[in-house]
């Protein structure tokens, strides 16, 4: 009899969690994902000063290894911003009303349960629509969050923020709210965030919301420690994608001859993340027909992170129609929260 009733409710389980889960794979036509594989990482390692792609640390180690980082002591990002998040999810969930959330960038999707929670408090619908490029942490978040809220209609987006914006279908709940949390907008360049704006602007209607999680401008102790950690896990983030290309094109990077570097540009107000060559050497990636020299010294810069002044991205926010309707920081101004509305 246990056993049974056991069985029973969890098939009814899995049905009712099935009836809330959409997952949506946007295709990038096969063509051009054959034809431009490895053209960042070639574009990247033949210009004077080299660059390599920041999509190339997020292998299944490297999103391990950023999960890690989260946790350290001196990556003071991710908590500071759990801090805001759970202090003024009520506010934000009261200013919003019934209102989906649509994250860019979901992942594990941790500090979205904070928002979950406060909407569900105030017993409003939930619907939630993730957006990752990794169709298998989409999913198993998915369930997870699925489980734990009986309610909540999930409805996922696998591709990147450009071809998800840009394919949004009509909302279902009354308003709805693009978050772009945990400082990734800090991982674009003025240019590239500019741009990403405008697509944010375009993808809402005017009325809805866009929630921004940006480090702000502080001590450069503060930040370089926070990048450089005392466990080397940043350094490890950072080397792992040598070994992810070495992998992926056939690459013979050998990871003892680069070191992570990383510093506060304070004339550009951002951390820069390299890969310094320790000696004089040559490196092959073979898919690639790629052979690239490094002097000794010479770096890869492979990350920038912005950190911002809540004035000045308030005016270029505001410039773009996204209208910050309450702006919130922690005791220390670490990091800043903004709930902006689009105007007409
Ligand atoms: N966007 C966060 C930041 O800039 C997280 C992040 C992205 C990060 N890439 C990183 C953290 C590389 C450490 C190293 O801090």
């Amino acid at each position: 009899m246990k056993i049974s009733q056991t069985a029973s409710s969890k098939i009814s389980l899995d049905n009712s969690v099935k009836q809330r889960f959409q997952i949506e794979h946007l295709l990038i036509p096969t063509a051009v994902v054959s034809s431009t594989a490895g053209t960042d990482v070639v574009q990247g390692l033949t210009q004077t000063s080299k660059t390599l792609p920041p999509r190339y640390f997020y292998d299944d180690r490297g999103s391990e290894l950023f999960e890690q980082i989260c946790e350290l002591p001196e990556y003071y990002l991710t908590r500071t911003e759990t801090g805001i998040l759970q202090k003024y999810a009520h506010e934000i969930a009261l200013k919003t009303g019934a209102c989906e959330l649509v994250e860019l960038g979901s992942g594990s999707s941790t500090k979205t349960r904070i928002l979950l929670d406060a909407y569900e408090e105030q017993h409003l619908p939930l619907r939630y629509l993730p957006i990752d490029v990794s169709g298998g942490m989409l999913e198993n978040s998915a369930l997870a969050l699925l489980k734990d809220y009986p309610s909540l209609q999930v409805h996922a987006l696998a591709g990147t923020y450009e071809l998800a914006l840009a394919q949004l279908q009509a909302k279902e709940l009354a308003s709805r709210m693009i978050c772009f949390i945990g400082s990734t907008l800090g991982n674009l360049n003025s240019q590239e965030c500019e741009v990403f704006f405008s697509k944010i602007k375009d993808a809402l209607h005017v009325g809805e919301y866009f929630m921004l999680g940006v480090d702000l401008q502080k001590p450069k102790g503060i930040l370089e420690a926070a990048y450089n950690d005392n466990q080397g896990v940043t350094a490890a983030f950072n080397l792992n994608m040598l070994d992810h290309l070495n992998r992926r094109f056939n690459g013979n990077f050998d990871t003892s001859q680069f070191e992570h570097c990383a510093f506060y540009n304070t004339t550009k107000n951002q951390i820069e993340m390299h890969l310094r060559s320790l000696k004089t050497q040559s490196v092959e990636l073979a898919t690639l027909n790629l052979k690239v020299s490094f002097t000794k010294g010479e770096t890869i810069l492979t990350e920038i992170s912005r950190k911002f002044d809540i004035q000045v991205l308030q005016g270029e926010l505001k410039a773009k129609g996204l209208e910050p309707v309450k702006i919130w920081t922690d005791d220390n101004q670490f990091f800043g929260l903004f709930l902006c509305q689009l105007q007409a």
